[in-house]
């Protein structure tokens, strides 16, 4: 077995008398994704922002790589290799498609800003920001300004800039939020590709449960702050209190099936 790539333990965040996220332990294992889902309020946004740095736990330890990251600024859990998805504001409207992607990829490379333009006249670096366009399936747009194209390719633009920083581990936060049915099957289907291909570790939060059981490997169901479940689609699809917790199904129902 090879190690986590993240390792949570005992992780705890309280405002006041509120206990957002309580006693949550959990490994990542490597090119696995794994979703976490639960009612509003159930802790999802707190859990997934103390992973991220945004927030400061209030117990616990968070490891990456067998590497303590707790409390960490966000910027330096990113530049660890922790990729949250970024908003739309992060992308540079006047900028093309393909120059956002460039940017991303020259500072990775360890350009700086100023660089930037001799840098993107590197064709290896133009040639590499196709190709992230391409695991999108938005390259058709790189010579279009950022700015004019759909909202679902903006968040598909985000998740090519997320992956260009070549992360340990990608997180996104309702990845297909606001998008159009269409837009989300679309989304949804290419995230399953990218992985699917092995080369990424996802942690989603995300509200659509077809989104979850087709992309999942596995889910952690959180529940006023604590671990309900975490287990397969399959498992979660069939775990009694989760669908009355979660999934919306009156006790008698679940009782039934239980006990037909
Ligand atoms: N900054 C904050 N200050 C005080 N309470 C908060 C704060 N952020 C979240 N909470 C509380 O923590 C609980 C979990 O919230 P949240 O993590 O946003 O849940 P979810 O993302 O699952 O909807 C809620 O009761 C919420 O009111
Ligand atoms: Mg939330």
């Amino acid at each position: 077995m090879s190690n986590p790539v993240l390792t949570i333990t005992n992780l705890t965040k309280r405002f006041g008398g509120v206990t957002a996220v309580s006693d949550i332990s959990l490994d990542v294992m490597p090119k696995e994704t794994i979703a976490i889902i639960g009612p509003n309020g159930a802790g999802k946004t707190t859990f997934y922002n103390m992973v991220s740095g945004r927030m400061q736990p209030t117990e616990g330890k968070i490891m990456l790589e067998g590497r303590d990251i707790t409390g960490l600024p966000p910027h330096k859990i990113s530049r660890l290799g922790v990729s949250r998805s970024f908003q739309i504001n992060n992308i540079f409207p006047e900028m093309t498609v393909q120059e956002n992607v460039e940017v991303v990829l020259s500072a990775y490379h360890g350009h700086s800003r100023k660089l930037f333009n001799i840098a993107s006249r590197n064709t290896s670096i133009q040639q590499e920001a196709v190709e992230f366009l391409k695991r999108l399936g938005i390259d058709s747009l790189k010579a279009q300004r950022a700015e004019v194209i759909s909202y679902g390719d903006k968040r598909l633009l985000e998740i090519a800039m997320v992956l260009a920083t070549q992360p340990k581990l990608v997180l996104l936060d309702e990845p297909t939020a606001g998008m159009t049915p269409d837009e989300t099957r679309r989304t949804t289907r290419l995230i399953k590709k990218l992985a699917d291909s092995g080369d990424y570790t996802f942690m989603i939060t995300e509200h659509d449960m077809d989104v979850v059981f087709n992309l999942a490997d596995r889910i952690l169901v959180m529940h006023r702050g604590e671990k309900l479940f975490a287990g397969t689609p399959e498992e979660v699809k069939n775990h009694p209190e989760v669908r009355v917790a979660y999934l919306g199904e009156e006790d008698d129902e679940a009782v039934e099936e239980a006990n037909p």
